[in-house]
């Protein structure tokens, strides 16, 4: 997951010009790593890319979103509410739509009874509240 919500795609940094690096697709690798393989297959070929820059790995990541995933995050890991995400404890919310708890820190989801839906957390939720 990266800050911004897009991936890096692109060159490692300035002073590594033969260093490539793809990642950060927010659980879109199928179409993340297709989008990967034409930036990096120009970019190699000395071809402009239109979006080169867009996915750039040195963008700027001083945007509103960054301000709002802070703030977002500090939130849910100083709310004193249950239950708590097994993975790194950010606050969960109850998803009424998907009837499941989800959390809003990297995307792990669990349903009704604590089962594990989605990662990056390894575990099931221990005594999910009754909905
Ligand atoms: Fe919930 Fe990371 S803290 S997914």
């Amino acid at each position: 997951m990266s800050l911004d919500a897009m991936p890096y795609i692109g060159r490692y940094s300035g002073a590594t010009p033969n260093l490539f690096v793809a990642t950060g697709f927010g659980k879109w690798g199928m179409s993340g790593s297709m989008l990967s393989a034409m930036i990096l297959t120009d970019m190699i070929r000395g071809v402009e890319n239109p979006y080169g820059e867009l996915f750039s790995p040195s963008r700027s990541m001083l945007h509103k979103q960054l301000l709002q995933n802070g703030v977002e995050t500090s939130r849910s890991l100083l709310r004193p509410t249950k239950p708590r995400c097994p993975h790194l404890g950010c606050a969960l919310h109850w998803n009424s739509a998907e009837h499941s708890w989800d959390c809003a820190c990297h995307g792990s989801r669990f349903d009704a009874q604590g089962k594990r839906l989605n990662n990056p957390a390894t575990n099931d939720l221990k005594n999910p509240p009754p909905q």
